[in-house]
């Protein structure tokens, strides 16, 4: 029997039981099947694949198309955990019908069970509209990256008095249009407290300190597999860019020098079967690509 994915309720339940909900992104079948296997209940598929896959310097070029495509790949690595996928840059923005179009796309095509999408009080009559529609919607304040050029760069927000009352306002606003949840990024720590200790729904931080309901971080940025620029907030978890790069060198060394491969890596004609059949208990060595004897 397949097993049964995590819901939003279930989320919910998390937070009203105290339990905190560990979140990360994941952007291809290979990532979702380590993130389920680490047993976190959520993988957002986020626009950050703009950045951390794609290469460009901001979420902005992200199509519907890109996460779409995403999306379908994290669906068949994980079974259990909910899947949650941003709506890229202008693709909910212009009015509530092409938002909904664009949230179907994702859920039908790709398989999500729910959407996120930036921005707060403007952007709630949208939100409503979807949840009406019945699409699952995570909101997301503070920084905003597809906003990055309007914000001058990718800052801390809510540090002052004015920007923090605004804040609550959009988040309660997100919460009364029906979002299940919320993303507070880069923001103050105690105004992130304040946020969690308002709302009724869970938040969930990225460089907002301890006292959000939930965490999510870049799996890029958590696991080290950058080798550039890694953000304060990620922790450091792993330093996988590294060890790639180790690998490779030695790999390349190996190459270079005939270490590798050895005779044990290597296939051998057996010279009793001259024919061609193969004996009965012959192995045959079976990847995902098929049989490579
Ligand atoms: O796209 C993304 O990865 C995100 C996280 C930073 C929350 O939106």
């Amino acid at each position: 029997m397949r097993p049964r994915r995590i819901t939003i309720h279930k989320i919910q339940t998390m937070k009203a039981n105290g339990e905190r909900i560990p979140m990360v992104t994941a952007y291809d079948y290979t990532q979702a099947q380590i993130v389920e296997a680490a047993g976190l209940p959520m993988i957002l598929v986020g626009d950050s694949l703009g950045n951390v896959v794609l290469g460009f310097d901001s979420t902005i070029p992200v199509t519907v198309d890109d996460m779409i495509r995403h999306t379908a790949a994290v669906v068949r690595g994980a079974d259990t955990p909910l899947i949650v996928v941003d709506m890229p840059f202008m693709s909910y923005q212009v009015n509530a019908e092409t938002a909904l179009r664009n949230a179907g796309r994702l859920l039908q095509e790709g398989g999500a069970q729910a959407v996120k999408l930036e921005g707060g009080k403007p952007i709630a009559p949208i939100v409503r509209r979807l949840v009406d529609a019945g699409v699952a919607v995570m909101g997301h304040i503070g920084l905003t990256p597809q906003a990055v050029h309007k914000l001058g760069g990718y800052r801390v927000q809510g540090k002052t008095s004015r920007s923090a009352a605004e804040l609550i306002e959009d988040a309660l606003a997100i919460q009364e249009a029906g979002a299940f949840a919320i993303v507070l990024e880069l923001i103050p720590a105690e105004l992130a407290a304040e946020i969690t200790e308002i709302l009724s729904i869970p938040t969930i931080g990225i460089g907002a300190g301890l006292h959000t309901d939930g965490q999510v971080q870049v799996l890029y940025d958590m696991l080290g597999l950058s080798l550039g620029f890694t953000p304060k907030h990620a922790g450091n978890y792993a330093n996988l860019g590294e060890t790639a790069r180790d690998a490779l060198e030695r790999y390349a060394e190996d190459v270079k020098t005939g270490a590798f491969p050895t005779s044990a890596q290597s296939f051998h004609v057996d010279r009793q079967r001259a024919d061609g059949s193969k004996a009965d208990d012959a192995p045959t060595v079976a990847g995902p690509y098929g049989s490579s004897d």
